[in-house]
């Protein structure tokens, strides 16, 4: 394949929180094992991420812990970064919309994005009621109310989203608002705000999403639930014009020499994606080029944006970012001309992924009941790539599954201790017991040894493939049929029985696993990537080895390989979890 330039990102966590391990299945740990790939086969790629910090939840959080806002999101963008950092998910720039060393730039970004939106006449300035809590003082935007959903009847419904059934609402829609800074019940007032014209740009969007329903797009594989229920939302609703302004002081101050913008800020849903963009800035500035080479990743055709994402994100990043993207267009292309931000190549969702812990019915992870896995908690004990490896193998890619703790276990035990780990540890020790830590020679081979051989070929185009169209789970399953599929062939090929009789057709045999060994260090590169580095260094492979066209390369005959190390512990669902 020709090699291709790339920006991915992640999800902007919000800063009011720590992460566990439903965060990392549902967009850090596909695009980061994305990125990877991408890397891997020679594509130019950037990974963009940061943290979230304005808007009502930060500030919220902020409230209720009686701290600063800037402290604890300070504070969270840490906390994540380490996390992000244990599990092995590698950015480019990790950023955030109000960190120190980033807040100006992305001020800068967010109102020079707003501002040409506006001048394109896109936004449409009116007056309307927002709940207004009379006791605080103040209006209550978004996730400073809550009330029941007025769709599914769910208690759980906020000013801006419903967290029964995702959807996004108007705050005057809410039955039963309650302020939730005071808990009084608010009263409606007027106040002004910025609305952008989403249903002027319905056409276009609805036209661009269309095009993406049957899957293939210009090499993007679209997953049918961002395109169901993006288009479904345009068909059950239409796109009314959406506030992109908040009465709230902290975030972006609404750009604009207005007496009717004073104390205003922009919606932080309006800001956070171009965190994206203001982040990339940053990055090229970091790396000693110029601020304006983000350009060459947000305004140049030939380079694919693809944005991962949990599936509360999905209107966001298929419906209002784009068509925050066309309404800055000057051109008539949907896609927009060379020069122009252009729209996303893929927005690739997850499901949501519950809990379920031994003994216990599966339940929805919830911080408030205090039954998640935090991650800060489990890299305190464990390796990460166990955590890699379930987190993709049950990878809500279709539709909603469950953190199984037991399955966890079973699965680490059954799948990488036995299959993976075990294949590399008796080709290993068997080759440093009976050949002097060297490659045997490689020998005549026959059908069973090319069979082999060649199925390490067709694994490496396979899994491929299946990467290229974000199929995670189904890649990562090939990769261990090829470890499976070793054990076999030593099984089958019983070097430990020819050691006695026929020295030439052992090491006949053990070069063909090893050879195994070799292409399976570069295939599980992107998936557990420091199991990887420690089987490079086994093979005393150079740092090319997670190349995947160099998954083929054969290790040559008497080239010496490093110590055996075991890969992977057995786990048990007690330990686990004891206290
Ligand atoms: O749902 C969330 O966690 C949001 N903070 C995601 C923002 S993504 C982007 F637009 F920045
Ligand atoms: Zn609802």
């Amino acid at each position: 394949m020709s090699k291709r330039r790339f920006l991915i990102t992640a999800a902007l966590p919000y800063s009011n929180g720590r992460l566990h391990v439903g965060h990392i299945a549902g967009a850090y740990l596909p695009a980061d094992t994305y990125s990877r790939y991408l890397r891997a086969s020679g594509n130019e790629v950037r990974f963009i991420c940061g943290s979230d910090d304005n808007g009502v939840a930060a500030l919220r959080t902020a409230r209720q812990q009686g701290r600063d806002v800037e402290e604890l999101t300070a504070h969270f963008n840490q906390s994540q970064q380490t996390d992000f950092l244990g599990l092995g998910i590698k950015f480019d720039i990790y950023g955030g919309t109000h960190q120190p060393d980033f807040v100006v730039n992305h001020e800068k970004f967010s109102q020079e994005f707003f501002l040409k939106i506006h001048d394109k006449g896109m936004f449409t300035k009116k007056s309307g009621k927002q709940l207004f809590d009379v006791q605080a003082e103040q209006f209550l935007p978004d996730r400073f109310v809550r009330g029941t959903c007025p769709h599914c009847g769910s208690d759980k419904a906020f000013g801006d989203q419903c967290e029964g059934c995702g959807r996004a609402l108007d705050q005057i829609s809410l039955i039963n608002p309650i302020s939730v800074l005071t808990e009084s019940t608010p009263e409606l007032r007027e106040t002004i705000h910025w609305f952008l014209r989403l249903d002027q740009l319905q056409p276009k969007l609805t036209a661009w999403l269309a095009e993406k329903k049957d899957g293939q797009t210009d090499g993007a594989t679209w997953r049918a639930i961002v395109i169901n229920q993006s288009l479904g939302r345009i068909e059950a609703d239409g796109l009314p014009e959406r506030a992109m302004t908040r009465d709230l002081t902290w975030g972006v101050p609404v750009p604009l020499d207005d007496p009717d913008a004073e104390g205003k800020s922009l919606y932080v849903w309006f800001d956070a994606p171009i965190g994206y963009v203001s982040f990339t800035a940053a990055m090229c500035e970091k790396a000693g080029e110029s601020e304006s080479d983000y350009e060459r990743w947000w305004k140049d055709p030939d380079c694919k944006i693809v944005h991962f994402i949990g599936e509360d994100n999905i209107v966001f990043h298929a419906i209002t970012w784009p068509a925050m993207i066309l309404a800055t267009h000057d051109s008539d292309s949907i896609q927009g001309e060379r020069g122009e931000y252009q729209m996303p190549h893929n927005v690739v969702s997850n499901s949501f992924m519950n809990i379920k812990f031994p003994g216990k019915e599966e339940e929805k992870i919830s911080k408030s009941r205090g039954n998640a896995v935090w991650i800060e908690d489990f890299l305190k004990r464990f390796d990460p790539d166990p955590l890699r490896y379930y987190l993709t193998a049950v990878a809500p890619e279709s539709s909603r599954t469950a953190f199984d703790i037991d399955d966890f276990v079973t699965r680490n035990n059954g799948e990488l201790v036995n299959a993976l780990g075990n294949f590399y540890n008796r080709t290993m020790t068997f080759t440093h017991k009976y050949f002097e830590g060297k490659v045997p020679a490689v020998g005549d081979r026959d059908d069973v040894d090319n069979a082999q051989i060649a199925l390490c070929q067709s694994s490496m185009e396979s899994v491929g493939k299946l990467l290229d169209a974000c199929q995670f789970k189904a890649a990562m399953s090939e990769v261990m049929a090829l470890a499976r599929a070793g054990n076999v062939y030593f099984d089958q090929t019983k070097p430990f029985l020819s050691r006695k009789t026929d020295m030439v057709a052992c090491g006949r045999a053990i070069n063909v696993c090893l050879q195994t060994c070799r292409a399976l260090t570069t295939l599980i590169a992107p998936f557990l990537p420091s199991t990887a580095e420690k089987c490079a260094e086994m093979l005393h492979l150079d740092d090319t080895y997670s190349e995947w066209s160099f998954a083929n390369c054969q290790m040559s005959d008497g080239q010496a390989l490093g110590e055996a190390v075991i890969l992977f512990k057995k786990l048990d669902a007690a330990e686990l979890f004891s206290e």
